[in-house]
């Protein structure tokens, strides 16, 4: 259910909603006019509150104000916005807060005060809204299912806008809010439990998807894939009944001339049981998110379908199911690949890469000025990193920089790793022309050498969102469960390509 934004310069006091969340800058507590009607219409009470509760606008800082009936909002919260400059990150963040807030207090409306000169604030606000405010209900019922949701948001402009600036301004909420669901799309898809998203559903998903939004798609089934030769992908997916699928979505610009062309790959593992290899009992429900690489390409997918960037952009799936089976893939086992290059199989839980191998061989065909894959690779890239920094890799310098500065513009947090030239050695087989893995040490970076192996001179990315693709708590503008993390960075690569 997709939230109603609408946009106002009123006093934000004065909204109909069921509550108010108001931005405040640190150490304007006695100066803010907000603090001010509400000591007016509830007394002296508030500012007793506010100091009891030593309420100064530190960052993070909150405070609830209960009105009982004095205004038409029914609780204000306060949220300490810190003394630095404001970004367009810190406001989303502040919406999302304002989101979740709306959930846990139940909340059918709210308005929001955005602070005053930051620019794309209304986009952020938007975006954050959609992405705090997101739940996950789909196999809720009775009791569970909430009867309320976040219908109807109001943001409050600090200045009055009117004419280009207010179309602008409602422009920057429909693509904000656009871009804030596409994303809650990944999260949905991580969500999904491994009984009803698998390679075919996915699939199917992103065909809907796709002719929903003008976008082209094809899908290549089992015998498809056989045929184009994609010998890895059908070997991780040998031991599931349910069989593999490649997604490949294409987003063109309209107008004429040279426009770059850009690759995004993701992994669609909808479940790892770890294969003949197989992982441990306790967590392994987890691994039904094992397709977040591919739920963000497709939200991705989404999203530039409303961004409409000067880019023209591939969206890559290898789709398939890893489990143990009678004719299961097992270790010791010697595939061929798209590319040609033939792999000995040491461990079937080290599925992804080979799924990648595949499409990172297509994608290379395409002749892409930048590819990029990610894939909830690594529990080594976990142990690195942490459980919400996801790493990554490229083969260009100047590819890495740019992405750092997507990641940095867009909040995520993303660390970069070395291609470590020494470690290369440790993929080399007796039997084929490469193992896919290598000993413990290193296993993020033994990961990205294989895969680098089937991207040629293609200027390449690989992000490993094994950690923060999902949460085990909502942080910063993410929920529990599926994150969608990595789509805004990617979004924010696409407008950094489209414009040099
Ligand atoms: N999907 C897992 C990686 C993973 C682990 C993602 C934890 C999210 C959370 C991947 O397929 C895997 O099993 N990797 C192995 C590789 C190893 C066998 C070389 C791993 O990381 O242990
Ligand atoms: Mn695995
Ligand atoms: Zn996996």
């Amino acid at each position: 259910m997709s939230i109603k934004l609408s946009l106002s310069s009123a006093d934000p006091l004065n909204v109909a909603a069921d509550v108010a969340v108001i931005g405040i800058p640190e150490g304007t507590v006695a100066k803010s006019e907000a603090l001010a009607a509400i000591t007016q219409a509830l007394g002296a009470s508030v500012k007793k509150q506010l100091e009891r509760e030593e309420f100064t606008g530190k960052k993070d800082q909150t405070a609830e104000v209960v009105t009982n009936g004095a205004l038409r909002v029914t609780r204000v919260l306060l949220v300490g916005l810190g003394s630095a400059a404001l970004r367009d990150v810190d406001v989303r963040l502040l919406a999302a807060r304002a989101g979740r807030y709306a959930l846990a207090q139940k909340a059918s409306s709210l308005v929001l005060a955005l602070p005053a000169d930051v620019a794309g604030a209304e986009r952020a606000a938007a975006e954050g809204l959609v992405l705090g405010s997101y739940r996950y209900t789909r196999h809720l019922t009775g009791d569970r299912l909430p009867k309320v949701s976040l219908g109807q948001a109001t943001l409050v402009t600090a200045t009055k806008l009117a004419g280009k600036a207010a179309k602008a301004a409602n422009e920057a909420v429909a693509l904000g809010s656009a871009v804030g669901e596409a994303i809650c799309i990944a999260r949905d898809l991580v969500n999904d439990p491994p009984n009803e998203l698998y390679p075919e559903t996915l699939a199917r998903f992103a065909a809907d998807m796709c002719k929903a939004n003008g976008l082209e798609c094809k899908v290549f089934d089992k015998a498809a894939i056989v045929k184009k030769g994609m010998k890895l992908l059908v070997a991780v997916g040998q031991g599931s009944v349910r069989d593999p699928r490649f997604i490949h979505m294409t987003y063109k610009p309209a107008g004429r001339g040279a426009k770059k062309r850009v690759v995004f790959v993701g992994k669609g593992l909808t479940f790892d049981t770890g294969g003949i290899c197989i992982k441990p009992a306790a967590g392994m429900e987890e691994m039904k998110g094992d397709m977040g690489g591919a739920a963000n390409v497709i939200a991705l997918m989404r999203a530039v379908a409303a961004v409409k960037p000067d880019v023209e952009v591939h969206g890559l799936v290898a789709a398939a199911e890893n489990m143990p089976d009678g004719n299961a893939y097992r270790p010791g086992d010697v595939f061929g690949s798209l590319d040609g290059k033939t792999v000995e199989i040491i461990n079937t839980d080290a599925e992804g890469r080979l799924v990648l191998a595949d499409a990172l061989a297509y994608g290379r065909a395409l002749k892409p000025d930048v590819m990029l894959d990610n894939a909830t690779l690594t529990g080594a890239c976990v142990v690195a990193l942490g459980p919400t920094v996801s790493g990554f890799f490229a083969n260009r310098d100047d590819l890495a920089d740019r992405f750092r500065n997507a990641a940095k513009a867009s909040g995520e947090a993303m660390w970069q790793l070395p291609l470590v030239e020494d470690l290369r050695d440790g993929l080399k087989s007796d039997w084929a022309d490469m193992k896919h893995m290598a000993d413990r040490w290193g296993g993020a970076i033994t990961a990205a050498l294989f895969l680098r192996e089937f991207v040629g001179d293609v200027p390449w990315v690989h992000v490993d969102i094994a950690g923060p693709s999902m949460a085990s708590k909502a942080y910063d503008v993410y929920a529990k469960g599926g994150t969608g993390h990595g789509v805004r960075t990617y979004l924010a690569l696409l407008d950094d390509l489209a414009r040099s």
